[in-house]
């Protein structure tokens, strides 16, 4: 079936370095999806890079340009600064260290105690910003974009805004995906956010599909109260609420390229719960919420069309969300209701 389909394949990182640490970034694995259910669906591994998630590429596509050149003391950026309170500030907070620059991160005040824990644990100052609204001065994004402003040598990372974001992927995830999944593959399934991981991967495959003569089908995965689906289908917003993280934002992003995006399909957070849920207690497969909802997405379009070679982006892994989606009391968490059963795979028009 998937005899085309080299999953091993590797490729040169086109942001090379000799640290044994950021070495270990990229590359990640390809594997068949471990349920029986849907054999022509494929997952890619984010969670095997160092901070177990898609966010080291960026961090390393990013800074390894900003603070380019070997000898620190040389540099004019030795400060790196981002407002994030998820994936995204580990992972700057790692290269950064890697990179010898000292790395500020700032958060909303609501961050968990964990993940504060995290960031502090590379290293990173974290500055922690009232729950105010985004045009407020002291809110996470705005606050960063001042400490950026007011210190020598600071280089502000803006990943809502940079377009390195998508442009990283589409030099290097997109391209890894192709050589793994190759002209075999038909859809693309990726959760957004920033829009960064599917707009630049969709880019990359649908231009290495076009040489090869075949065509991949970019389908993106937004949660049902987030804003991604409704701008791409030019439709009312909605009131922002969705509990999975890294999913959806309230506005309309640069690093969104519509242009490279067939279709958005939207999975509400109970159903992206329960799939993640299942996919650890029945497959042994710890994801994280994004990419319950991303295979939910993945497993629809697998199972709709035998044929079709489906691959699905595992954005991040479970182990961050011990106390939210697989607490004992975070609803249908026991082993028996983690199954989908059929009424609600009926009920979230599956196949
Ligand atoms: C777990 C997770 N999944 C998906 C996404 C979406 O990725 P992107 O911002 O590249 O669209 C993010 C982004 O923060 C994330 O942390």
């Amino acid at each position: 079936m998937d005899r085309r389909m080299q999953l091993n394949a590797t490729l040169d990182s086109p942001f090379p370095t000799t640290d044994p640490i950021l070495g270990l970034i990229g590359n990640t694995p390809m594997i068949r999806y471990p349920g029986d259910d849907a054999p022509n669906l494929f997952c890619k591994l984010e969670t095997e890079n160092p901070t177990r998630s898609m966010k080291d590429r960026i961090a390393m596509g990013i800074l390894s340009e900003a603070l380019s050149g070997d000898d620190p003391d040389a540099r004019s950026v030795d400060t790196v600064v981002e407002a994030s309170s998820g994936n995204t500030a580990g992972s700057i907070a790692l290269v950064a260290r890697r990179l010898g620059a000292d790395c500020h991160v700032t958060c909303p005040e609501t961050t968990s105690a964990h993940k504060i824990g995290y960031l502090r644990a590379y290293g990173a100052t974290v500055h922690l910003c009232p729950s105010v609204g985004s045009d407020h001065p002291d809110h996470y994004r705005q606050t960063a974009r001042r400490l950026a402003g007011e210190m020598d040598g600071a280089f502000l990372v803006d990943q809502y805004h940079n377009q390195s974001n998508p442009g990283v992927h589409a030099r290097w995830t997109g391209p890894e995906i192709w050589a793994q999944a190759g002209p075999e593959m038909t859809h693309l399934v990726c959760a957004m956010g920033t829009g960064g991981i599917m707009s630049g991967t969709a880019h990359a495959v649908k231009q290495n599909a076009a040489s090869a003569g075949t065509e991949v089908r970019t389908v993106g995965v937004d949660a049902t109260q987030s804003n991604i689906s409704t701008a791409f289908y030019d439709r009312d917003p909605v009131p922002y609420d969705t509990a999975v993280e890294g999913l959806g934002k309230g506005f309309e992003l640069p690093t969104m390229w519509f242009d490279a995006i067939d279709e958005v399909r939207d999975v509400d957070d109970e159903r992206a719960f329960r799939v993640a849920r299942q996919s650890a207690q029945e497959h042994g497969f710890l994801v994280g919420p994004s990419a319950g909802a991303a295979l939910a997405v993945g497993r629809d379009i697998a199972r709709e069309n035998p044929e079709a070679r489906v691959v699905t982006i595992i954005c991040d892994g479970g182990e961050q969300y011990f106390d939210t989606l697989f607490a004992p009391d975070a609803g249908a968490s026991g082993t028996d209701d983690a199954r989908e059963t059929p009424a609600q795979a009926a009920a979230a028009g599956e196949a």
